[in-house]
């Protein structure tokens, strides 16, 4: 009981749904639809007539894509929407989702109907952004909805291929006592909107705003609901944004699309290294490079640190776009082992462009950044380092390091510090291999010193006394 059972089965491609209409909800032909008859099962009868097959002979699931049309989305969503599938986009407040969604709805409303519900702002707000955006003549179809039958209602009456709410959180079912925005409010309409997206073939898209601690009357809870997560990324001082599938049934999660964020709307980044490393031959004390994997692409990136002696008993680390934590070990392993004193300097470590390192493939890149401070000595111009750091300072390869090394050649750069222990091919970058910190660190020797003002050992070891 409560359960819709299959009742009708599109004779073009199989696809089944809860109730005949005119047109496939999947591959869109009309007159395809076959209602099965429900044959009343004979009493004693075991069994429903369920069969197993081999896996060969299961029909391939031809997923009806409808690509946004802006490559980016596509490529974090595996190719397009799918119909009858749901989408929850989440994000913090202001990282774009509304933007990157009307920017969608107006590219796909040429060739589909595209209904456009907002929750959360009245139609003239989304109006303004469009005209912002330079959407204002796409043929979506927009309203201001806050409770759940009205937006079924518009589904019904509009019968859209695609349709998107913004946000999941403010929408709410009046027939339930639970308030708008709780968790059982949430998950309740977000279950009867999958709902219908399965029936109608819809393909829906819903906002869920997500706070820094990773829920928020739970988008979280509606993960399992929903066919795809899309997560929104990037802080609101800085214009870059990734979108980053953590969740795909149609396609593979952890790809990560890229944008920018512009005065118009979300620009697509497809070469997002460029975006990080303009002049390659500069070079300055305290800056290394390292190529980071964003999903399956590699991406490089620039660190920079800046060491002072510090005046506090425990010196100060500051970190931005970095994992705090990963920072202190690294401190404290490029003071024991990499022969950097750190114990009496504060530390200041950042990433170039909005872009978070959440890789230890990271871990040599900011070492050199921090001994190359310390010692006051630029690395070798065009030289990315690509490791990761033990606690025993030994140098480590990282995943698939062919592919960032060829990343690296590709912009240029023409030295890598890699692990000793990786054997594969140079991808046609020249590789400078290290067992250890301490044969990293001494690269620094290669270099002149930035300031020859101030005479200093060039071997970076701790000065007498300190
Ligand atoms: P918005 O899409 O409203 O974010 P969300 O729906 O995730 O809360 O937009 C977020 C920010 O982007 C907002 O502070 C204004 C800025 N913005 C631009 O910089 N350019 C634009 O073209 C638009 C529409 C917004
Ligand atoms: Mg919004």
């Amino acid at each position: 009981m409560g359960r819709p059972s299959v009742v009708a089965t599109c004779a073009a491609c199989g696809h089944t749904q809860p109730r005949w209409t005119g047109q496939c909800g999947r591959c869109r032909a009309w007159g395809t639809i076959e209602e099965a008859a429900a044959e009343p099962r004979a009493r004693g009868e075991a069994g429903t007539g369920i069969r197993a097959t081999s896996l060969r002979d299961v029909p391939r699931d031809a997923a009806d894509r409808l690509p946004a049309g802006i490559g980016e989305l596509d490529r974090a969503l595996g190719g397009g929407l799918v119909a009858g599938s749901v989408v929850l986009l989440g994000g913090e407040p202001g990282t774009g989702k509304s933007t990157l969604l009307l920017q969608a709805a107006a590219s796909l409303a040429t060739g589909h109907e595209v209904v456009y519900v907002s929750a959360e702002e009245s139609a003239a707000q989304v109006r303004l952004r469009a005209e912002r955006l330079d959407v204002l003549d796409a043929p979506v179809r927009v309203a201001a909805a806050t409770k759940l039958p009205d937006v079924l209602a518009l589904v019904e009456q509009h019968q859209p291929d695609v349709l998107i709410l913004d946000s999941v959180q403010t929408i709410h079912d009046p027939d339930r006592d639970s308030s708008a925005g709780s968790v059982v409010q949430v998950r309740e309409c977000a279950a009867a909107l999958a709902r219908m997206a399965k029936a109608n073939g819809v393909a829906t898209v819903l906002v869920g705003h997500v706070t820094k601690e990773g829920s928020l009357a739970g988008p979280r809870t509606l993960e399992h609901l929903v066919d795809a997560v899309l997560l929104m990324e990037g802080d609101r001082s800085h214009a870059l944004r990734l979108l980053r599938a953590v969740k795909n049934r149609f396609g593979a999660a952890g790809e990560v699309g890229c944008f920018e964020m512009t005065s118009t709307g979300l620009d697509e980044v497809t070469d997002a290294s460029r975006l990080f490393l303009d002049d390659l031959d500069a070079t300055a004390p305290g800056v290394c490079r390292t190529v980071l994997l964003e999903g399956p692409r590699p991406v490089a990136v620039e660190i920079q640190a800046l060491t002072v002696p510090s005046t506090l008993a425990s010196p100060r680390r500051q970190t931005n776009g970095l994992d705090a934590s990963r920072v202190a070990v690294l401190t404290a392993v490029l003071q024991r082992r990499g022969e950097v004193p750190m114990a009496s300097r504060d530390l200041f470590a950042s990433v170039v462009g909005g872009i978070r390192v959440e890789e230890p493939a990271g871990d040599l890149a900011l070492a050199l950044a921090v001994a190359s401070s310390v010692a006051d000595r630029p690395l070798p111009p065009r030289l990315a380092a690509i490791g990761e750091i033990g606690l025993g300072g030994e140098v480590r390869p990282v995943p698939q390091l062919d592919r960032r090394l060829a990343e690296a050649a590709r912009l240029g750069l023409s030295v890598a510090v890699v692990s000793r222990r990786w054997d594969g091919p140079d991808q046609g970058i020249h590789l400078h291999r290290v067992d250890s910190l301490v044969d990293a660190v001494g690269l620094l020797e290669m270099t002149g010193k930035h300031s020859a003002a101030r005479e200093q050992p060039a071997r970076v070891r701790q000065p007498a006394g300190a």
